[in-house]
């Protein structure tokens, strides 16, 4: 009668890293244990008396599912296994062992020796094959054979897994340093905007709410995610070249003299030779150099036009009379987000690039206040201390 078992015993799970070394290790210093799994008897007796004579422990079960539950419960190395086998056979049994253990070798013991049954047993994931009937001799070589294989092959995993875990210590200590490179980039950046709003006496946080507008608008303008921190980064910084410009100047409640504004214009120059001289913040240098030229090529420092202008300040250009216009200034109220747009609209070609207006002009005045009121609401939340929330 043939058994029929509906239910395997469960397969010992994948083998982690640190299992596979372990395993790797007590291969080459230990003895490999053996299982024997047959189920005539005659057979088992028979290579229990070999496997004995050469000196290694084993043990012997009489089919696939005994194997797979002492496999679950103990280490071995080599299982001697036979093809046919009522209840699992050797295929099975590999199949079911293999995956969770992928240390062990397998030595199948087959009555037919045809190339079709040797191919089939080397594609289940045998190491090797004897032939019944056997002489002694025969399974001492194979075993020995096999027993080579493994050490070989242990030696190389050990190999292997000495230069992962190597990899894997400096990929941890490398992004260790990352965390603190951008820990102390986000501090000069809170560090450079707290000055600069000290000495305008920024409290609105004008520097901050541009940053966001413009990357939004750059996103819609279809510039790449790559590109987006060094835009964001010099829409923040633009003015920082105030801080090289004297409180005289930069304070004065009155108008400025024609002198008072050359001195004033100096600013994007500044900013631009502060900025690069530092390397992460140079990819924002170029915004922070360019940030007061026009289209129509009456701006400053450059008198540069159009396309001439880069991207990232044409697009900063449009953010930042928007955010004037609707903030409060001391000489005047916040106009309304509609009238803004209006003046954005009439001045493209003159001091704004056309093409980018009018994508400025296809977003829904939703999105802006929302960008308006998260960063109120951060700044708020920071106690007044925008710089905080970079
Ligand atoms: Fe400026």
């Amino acid at each position: 009668m043939v058994l029929f078992m509906p239910v395997s015993p469960p397969a010992r799970g994948e083998e982690s890293f640190a299992e596979r070394l372990v395993v790797a290790n007590s291969i080459l210093r230990n003895p490999p244990r053996i299982l024997i799994v047959d189920d005539e008897e005659n057979i088992r007796a028979i290579l229990e008396k070999i496997v004995e004579g050469f000196g290694y422990p084993f043990q012997s079960v009489k089919n696939g599912f005994e194997a797979i539950t002492l496999l679950n419960q103990e280490r071995f190395n080599i299982v001697l296994c036979d093809v046919r086998m009522p209840i699992l056979d050797g295929y099975q049994l590999i199949k079911s062992v293999l995956p969770g253990q992928p240390h062990l070798a397998f030595i199948m013991i087959t009555a037919s020796a045809d190339a079709k049954t040797a191919t089939k047993m080397f594609q289940a994931g045998a190491t090797d094959y004897i032939t019944k009937p056997f002489q002694a001799q025969e399974v001492r070589e194979t075993l020995e054979k096999t027993i080579e294989k493994q050490r070989k092959k242990n030696e190389d995993r050990i190999y292997v897994g000495t230069i992962e875990k190597t990899i894997e210590t400096q990929s941890a200590m490398l992004s260790e340093a990352l965390k603190i490179v951008d820990t102390s980039h986000r501090e000069t950046l809170e560090a450079l905007v707290y000055a600069l709003d000290a000495r305008e006496h920024e409290t609105q946080c004008h520097s901050r709410r541009v940053r966001d507008y413009t990357v939004h608008l750059a996103k819609k303008a279809g510039v790449t995610a790559d590109l987006l921190p060094l835009i964001g980064q010099g829409a923040l910084l633009h003015d920082i070249g105030k801080i090289g410009v004297s409180d005289a100047i930069l304070l004065k409640p009155g108008k400025l003299t024609e002198e008072e504004w050359l001195e004033m214009r100096k600013h994007p120059e500044i900013g631009y030779s502060m900025l690069k001289a530092i390397p992460f913040l140079k990819g924002g240098a170029e915004i922070v150099l360019s940030h007061q030229e026009r289209f129509d090529g009456t701006g400053y420092p450059r008198q540069l036009k159009k396309e001439k202008i880069p991207l990232g300040a044409r697009i900063f250009a449009i953010c930042d009379t928007f955010d004037c216009m609707t903030s409060d200034r001391p000489y005047r109220k916040a106009l309304p987000m509609e009238m803004a747009v209006e003046e954005i609209k009439r001045f493209a070609e003159i001091q704004f690039d056309p093409e980018i207006v009018s994508v400025f002009l296809n977003i829904p005045l939703e999105e802006w206040r929302t960008i308006r009121e998260k960063a109120s609401l951060l700044h708020e939340l920071s106690g007044g201390h925008g710089a905080k929330y970079l």
